[in-house]
């Protein structure tokens, strides 16, 4: 495969925590193939985590937003196109947190305000990031714009809880968003809805080993692995996706297409 798939592009990756993180090795491969990108994570995050020697291994900026908070975002844009010297080609946004997970509050008893922060950090910091480029005008033509999502948006995995709102609320908003934004300025935007991945956020969720092992079994391929997730992000950053937009787009390894498997049954 050729290293230079994303050769002169600029980008912005947001969610990078630690070696785990899927946006961790979408970082590593963007690198790999000639990106330039600015790294990104709540002021937290670069307290906590390990970051900056990504930003020192990918030559990139680390640069600090909180994704729910509008004048980061606007700081956050102005640095990036600043620093790497013109217009963004490309956005990840790698971002999610379920504070009602996090704080083991069953699915019928929801704290809703820590939900609507749920909401906001998950999915609303996606049209916080793309009103904040598009106002500023800081987009190329042609860009391409994706978030992660899972399949819970669509069917449910009840231990995902209100993090299931946040992802159907995530893929709606890049269909709706990937209207304006195609119709303006040709750009694109996707969701990857990932296989279960032993991250910090994947980790979170309650039960995930066991769910981990049976979407492992029930996929034809097996689980995605979060480097094969980077390999993704790169092609559908890349010229060779550019009519790919609005779309929900499984990375999986067949686990949505599947009704039973007969490899899961001798667990039974
Ligand atoms: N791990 C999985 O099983 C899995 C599966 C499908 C989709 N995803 C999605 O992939 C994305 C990345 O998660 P991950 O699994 O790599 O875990 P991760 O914990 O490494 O990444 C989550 C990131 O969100 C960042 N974040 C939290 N609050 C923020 C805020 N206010 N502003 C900016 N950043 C903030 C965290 O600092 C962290 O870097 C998430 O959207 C997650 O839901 C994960």
């Amino acid at each position: 495969m050729s290293d230079t798939l994303l050769k002169g592009k600029r980008g912005i990756i947001f969610g990078a925590l630690d070696e785990q993180s899927i946006a961790w090795q979408v970082a590593e491969k963007c690198h790999q193939h000639g990106a330039s990108f600015v790294l990104s994570n709540a002021p937290v995050a670069l307290r906590m985590g390990q970051i900056q020697s990504l930003g020192e291994k990918v030559n990139a900026s680390v640069i600090a937003a909180d994704a729910t908070n509008m004048d980061d975002l606007e700081a956050l844009f102005q640095k990036s196109v600043d620093t790497l010297g013109g217009k963004i080609d490309f956005i990840l946004h790698s971002i999610g947190m379920g504070i009602n997970v996090r704080k083991n509050k069953p699915y019928t008893d929801l704290n809703y305000d820590w939900l609507q922060k749920s909401l906001d950090i998950s999915a609303i910091s996606f049209h916080r990031i793309m009103q904040t480029a598009l106002k500023k005008d800081m987009l190329a033509d042609g860009a391409s714009i994706l978030a992660l999502s899972y399949i819970a948006a669509q069917r449910v995995f009840p231990d995902y809880s209100e993090m299931a709102e946040a992802k159907a609320l995530l893929e709606s908003f890049a269909r709706s968003f990937g209207y304006h934004l195609g119709a303006q300025k040709g750009i694109r935007v996707n969701t990857i809805s990932q296989s279960p991945t032993k991250t910090t956020a994947g980790s979170g969720i309650k039960g995930f080993d066991d769910f981990f092992d049976y979407a492992d079994k029930m996929s034809p391929l097996g689980n995605a692995s979060a480097d094969s997730c980077a390999d993704f992000c790169v092609a559908m950053f890349s010229d060779l996706t550019r009519m790919i937009t609005m779309q929900n787009l499984y990375h999986d390894g067949g686990f949505s297409s599947m009704g039973m498997n007969p490899a899961v049954l001798p667990e039974l």
